[in-house]
C-alpha cells in the first residue's frame, strides 16, 4: 500500500519539476531577449522615415513615395541620340533597321580601344583575327562566327553592335562589359580586321616589307601546320628567334589540332540593299 502511495506522489512531483524548469527557463530567455533588444534598438530605429511601399501621414496623398514628374528625364538618362544606343532606326517599313554606319568620326584612339576590348572579351572565342577558332572553341564550344566569310563581310556595322548588346545564339550578350561606345568601337575594330584579312599588296604603302607567312616559317624551320609560329613583333629583318624559348611574350607554337573540323559557312543571301 505504502508502495503505491509513494509511486503515486512520485508522478505529481516530477512534473511539477519540469514544470518549474521550463518556467525558469522562460523567464531566462525572455530576460535575455529583453537585454539584447535594448543593446540593438538604440541607435536610428526609432525616429520618423519613410518605409518603402508603405503609405504615409507625411504628403496629402498619403503615399510615401513621390510619383515620378510626368514628361522628365533624369539628368543623364535622356538618349537622345537613340542609334548610339540601340544600334538600331525605325526603317521605312516600320520595323527596325541596321546601319552600315558610326555614329561618331573613327579615329585611331577609337580603333585601338576598340582592339583592346574586343581582344579582352571577344578572342577567347572569335580569336585575335576574328576567324571563330579561339582557345574556348578549340576545347569544344561551338564554332563562333568568322568575320572573315561572306556572310559576316556583308552585314552592316550596327549589326555587330546589335549582336554585342543582345547576343546572338550561343553567344552571351556583353552590354554588361562593354558600354555603347565601346561596343562602337569593337564594332569598328571588327570592320578594320575584316579589311586587314581582305587586303591585298596593293593596299600595303610603298617602301612597306612584304612577305608571305609560309616563306617565313619554312625561313625560320617551322613546320607547315605550325599554326600560329612566333611571330616577329615588330620588324621581321629584327627578328630573332631564340631557339629554345620561343619569342618573349608570345604564346608557343601549337600544332593545329586534327579533331577540330569547322563546318563551312552558309553562303551570303542574295544582295539585301
Ligand atoms: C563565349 C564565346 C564567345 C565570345 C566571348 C564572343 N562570341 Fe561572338 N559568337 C559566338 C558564337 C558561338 C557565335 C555563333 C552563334 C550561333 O551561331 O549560335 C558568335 C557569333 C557572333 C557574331 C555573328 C552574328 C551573326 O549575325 O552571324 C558576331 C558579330 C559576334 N559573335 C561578335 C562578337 C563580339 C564583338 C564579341 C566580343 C564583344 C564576341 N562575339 C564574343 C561566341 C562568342
Amino acid at each position: 500500500m505504502s508502495a503505491k502511495v509513494s509511486a503515486l506522489s512520485f508522478q505529481p512531483s516530477a512534473t511539477g519539476r519540469a514544470h518549474r524548469l521550463v518556467r525558469r527557463g522562460v523567464a531566462f530567455a525572455g530576460l535575455s531577449a529583453a537585454i539584447f533588444a535594448a543593446g540593438c534598438r538604440q541607435d536610428m530605429q526609432n525616429q520618423p522615415k519613410m518605409v518603402p511601399q508603405r503609405g504615409s501621414d507625411f504628403f496629402a496623398d498619403m503615399r510615401g513615395a513621390r510619383p515620378q514628374v510626368l514628361d522628365t528625364v533624369a539628368r543623364g538618362q535622356l538618349h537622345e541620340d537613340s542609334y548610339f544606343y540601340t544600334g538600331v532606326v525605325q526603317g521605312p517599313n516600320g520595323y527596325r533597321q541596321e546601319l552600315d554606319e558610326m555614329p561618331f568620326p573613327v579615329t585611331m584612339d577609337v580603333l585601338e580601344r576598340g582592339q583592346e576590348r574586343f581582344n579582352i572579351y571577344c578572342t577567347p572565342c572569335h580569336s585575335r583575327v576574328g576567324n571563330g577558332l579561339g582557345e574556348i572553341v578549340q576545347r569544344g564550344f561551338k564554332p563562333a562566327a568568322n568575320f572573315h566569310d561572306q556572310v559576316r563581310m556583308s552585314q552592316p556595322l550596327s549589326h555587330y553592335f546589335y549582336v554585342m548588346t543582345h547576343g546572338y545564339g550561343a553567344m552571351p550578350d556583353y552590354s554588361a562589359q562593354l558600354p555603347p561606345a565601346d561596343r562602337w568601337a569593337v564594332a569598328a575594330y571588327i570592320r578594320a580586321l575584316q579589311l586587314s584579312e581582305a587586303a591585298t599588296v596593293k593596299d600595303v604603302p610603298a617602301g612597306v616589307h612584304i612577305a608571305n607567312l609560309k616563306d617565313l616559317a619554312a625561313a625560320e624551320g617551322h613546320p607547315e601546320y605550325a599554326q600560329p609560329w612566333p611571330m616577329p613583333s615588330t620588324a621581321v629583318e629584327a627578328y630573332k628567334p631564340i631557339a629554345s624559348e620561343g619569342t618573349p611574350g608570345m604564346a608557343p607554337a601549337y600544332p593545329a589540332d586534327p579533331k577540330i573540323s569547322i563546318p563551312p559557312s552558309k553562303p551570303a543571301p542574295a544582295a539585301q540593299k
